[in-house]
């Protein structure tokens, strides 16, 4: 992996050109993860996609292999860090978000710090509005029992809203691993600045580039209706639903997610 020395961070990221010199389109994908995840979770799509575009792939402060020396006080300093990374990387063409859950949370943050960087916006398995008050009370709990629990409390918390019934065990059991390497302190933080996020639904309808919505048909966090309220409210976007996968549809299906991610490029060469 590369690495980005920033004062808050040491930011980890996989660029794929390093894997695969010369993709057909000089479009750059930013694939950012969800929590409590890391850069993993997109090495599926990564390996699909790899001779059509560049693929740029963080693990967020304090995720994977980031180290934190702080934590960030909002999504909005997630954001920061990924700005500071799309600043120091030389790219040959458009840049495109592409947000998986709270990934897409961050894009909210990201869009309306870097007015006019991105020439397409990519939401997977997110949400646009902000929590109930019994959500937000739930990841305040986590974030102040985390010591006490351990991560793999909080792997059997989410393990059984992450995936449809007929996801293969050994696919379930990789995501499952990654959240119980998770440092603890990470996941108090991104609970704590996920619970304070505000509602970004008003950005929706002032976006103005390419936007393709995809969500799992089965996805019991950010549902397919949520999404596709999204999609309606972005003008132009596409949505893309894809059956027999719950909420983590870059692993459950890279496939279709890679397919449609395709047509969002294909969409943005043609201007
Ligand atoms: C994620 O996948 O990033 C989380 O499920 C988002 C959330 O907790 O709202």
């Amino acid at each position: 992996m590369n690495h980005l020395d920033l004062s808050t961070t040491k930011l980890a990221y996989v660029d794929s050109l390093e894997e695969y010199a010369s993709p057909k389109s000089d479009v750059t994908l930013l694939l950012v993860h969800g929590f409590p995840l890391s850069h993993k979770m997109w090495l599926p799509v990564v390996e699909q996609l790899q001779g059509e575009c560049r693929m740029i792939v963080p693990d967020l402060r304090g995720y994977g292999e980031s180290l934190p020396s702080q934590q960030p006080a909002s999504l909005a300093d997630y954001a920061d860090d990924l700005a500071d990374l799309t600043e120091s990387i030389s790219l040959s063409g458009p840049l495109v978000y592409v947000g998986f859950s709270m990934g897409g949370y961050i894009a909210w943050e990201f869009l309306k710090r870097t007015p006019g960087k991105l020439a397409g916006l990519a939401l997977v398995d997110t949400r646009a509005g902000n929590d109930t008050e019994a959500a937000r009370q739930t990841r305040h709990k986590m974030a102040d029992k985390i010591g006490e629990w351990g991560t793999s409390r909080v792997a059997e918390i989410m393990r059984p809203n992450l995936f449809s019934e007929g996801t293969e065990e050994a696919i379930v059991e990789e995501t499952v691993k990654v959240i119980k390497a998770t440092d603890p302190a990470t996941i108090a933080a991104s609970q704590r600045a996920m619970a304070a996020r505000p509602d970004s639904t008003s950005l929706l309808s002032k976006i103005t580039i390419p936007t393709q919505v995809i969500v799992g048909e089965a996805d019991a966090i950010s549902t397919a209706e949520e999404m596709q309220s999204i999609a309606e409210a972005i003008p132009g976007a596409e949505f893309s639903s894809i059956p027999n996968v719950g909420h983590m549809t870059p692993v459950e299906n890279p496939s279709a997610v890679s397919e449609a991610l395709l047509a969002l490029v294909g969409r943005i060469e043609r201007g």
